[in-house]
């Protein structure tokens, strides 16, 4: 098949700018739902206000621990802020498995091995017989009532760990650093990974307040005005607000747009029913989209002379850093060749373009998806402030976002298409959410030091 057939075949995930219009009023409203008192308790996009005030103003120091759990990797990182002008941050990490039968066991197993780590970072950094102030990212939708209360609604992406649901995690890791008594923390503050990149970011742009993840999950937070957020008392400045937008989509909204693909992913989830929007957009689900689309086609004669292999029919076999791959403009093409060869469908040069073809909608989508998400935002934002035209910095981090040759190029294009006035600029969150979970630390250290003395 070529290209324009392939641009017929899937049609229903190749959209209009009037289709992303439309799905960005529909997040608008998500939004709206989600802040009103008489309509969160059911809103689907949970808007979580994350006791956030402010970004850094420069004058934070101190040293820090920073935990960062729930993206692609489990990482320990000390952060020293000081006032030094040239190098102002410096930190030293550590990656740290978390193998499946973790993740999926029970939550007291998962935090006695985040307790377990933490203990091996502290004995390697010589700091053991210290009690330093940590921050902690932790990836999932939490509610919070202060900075270092977190509890948790409910796991996403890959965790699934028994009796952390409903539970407030500084708690469950407190009690696992108790238990195992040889060492003290002082978990200051809680934040989410784009809160985490906001607060990266804003270190270095004063003017970002969106904070934008594109990985494993997606979502994004943003600075609102504190009148409009009903559950949190008071009416002057603004607050940070986890959107958890990966769950856009799980009253029924974007039936319309889901298609048998998005169906049959979802069904083969650790969590049918949730996060689909998420499912359309993120890393997590990418390849395997690809994937079950191929068969598809195979089966139909319309690949590999319908040659259908065991291999391609495993789930999983198809990863996103294998879209990634097959995207790139100068070797993609002999990228997809060796990818095709090894799941043993004996593609032809031809097979080879059309699977190419399929990756750049599959991925093309997602990008827009998240462009009208973020349209939203920057709309909702360019209304507070009541100006002609949005002058603002988004930071974004994740994996999809960093790898995905083209994956950038496109979602800036596309923003700035559905929102004309204005003038955006994307800033890379180059060391990760976790520098930015240590400025939170450092701000609220401050303000509890000042209050001591
Ligand atoms: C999932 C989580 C969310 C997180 C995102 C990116 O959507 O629910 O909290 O920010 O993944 O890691």
């Amino acid at each position: 098949v070529n290209t324009f057939q392939i641009d017929k075949y899937l049609y229903s995930m190749r959209y209009s700018d009037e289709t992303l219009k439309d799905i960005m009023s529909r997040f608008r409203r998500e939004m709206e739902n989600g802040l009103e008192r008489d309509t969160n308790p059911t809103a689907t996009v949970k808007m979580l206000p994350t006791f956030v005030r402010s970004i850094p103003d420069g004058s934070e120091k101190g040293d820090f621990i920073a935990l960062d759990l729930g993206g692609s990797n489990f990482r320990i990182l000390r952060v020293k802020v000081t006032r030094d002008k040239k190098q102002p941050v410096q930190m030293e990490s550590q990656v740290y498995d978390t193998p499946d039968d973790i993740i999926h066991g029970s939550g007291n197993q998962l935090f006695e091995h985040v307790a377990d780590c933490l203990g091996d970072f502290m004995e390697k950094q010589k700091i053991k017989d210290k009690k330093l102030p940590v921050g902690f990212t932790f990836s999932f939708p939490c509610v919070q009532s202060k900075l270092d209360e977190a509890v948790l609604l409910t796991w996403t992406k890959k965790f699934k760990a028994s009796g952390v649901e409903g539970m407030d995690v500084v708690k469950l890791l407190n009690k696992a650093i108790k238990k195992r008594g040889d060492y003290e923390a002082d978990i200051m503050a809680v934040v989410n990974d784009t809160v985490g990149t906001m607060m990266t970011c804003g270190f270095d742009d004063q003017r970002c307040e969106v904070g934008i993840i594109i990985g494993t999950g997606t979502n994004a937070c943003y600075m609102e005005e504190l009148r409009h957020i009903d559950l949190v008392e008071g009416d002057e400045g603004r607050m940070c607000i986890n959107t958890e937008w990966g769950a856009f989509g799980d009253d029924g909204s974007l039936e319309d747009i889901r298609t048998e693909f998005d169906r049959e992913i979802d069904r083969g989830s650790l969590n049918p029913g949730k996060q689909l929007f998420e499912k359309m957009a993120s890393g997590m689900y990418m390849g395997e989209l690809v994937r079950l689309i191929l068969v598809k086609m195979a089966k139909e004669g319309l690949l590999f002379e319908g040659r259908i292999t065991p291999e391609l029919l495993t789930r999983g076999k198809i990863e996103t850093k294998h879209v990634s791959a097959i995207e790139k403009t100068k070797e993609g093409l002999k990228k997809c060749m060796e990818i095709l060869t090894r799941l043993g469908v004996e593609p032809s040069d031809e097979d080879c373009l059309a699977v190419q073809h399929v990756c750049t909608i599959v991925s093309f989508r997602s990008a827009n998806l998240i462009s009208a998400t973020l349209g939203a935002i920057l709309s909702r934002l360019k209304e507070n402030k009541g100006v002609a035209r949005l002058r603002t910095t988004v930071g974004i981090d994740g994996s999809l976002y960093k790898m995905h040759p083209q994956y950038a190029r496109r979602l800036h294009k596309t923003v700035r298409r559905l929102i004309p006035d204005s003038d955006v600029r994307f800033l890379l969150s180059e060391s990760g959410s976790a520098k930015g979970a240590a400025m939170v630390t450092a701000v609220a250290y401050r303000l509890t030091e000042q209050a001591r003395h």
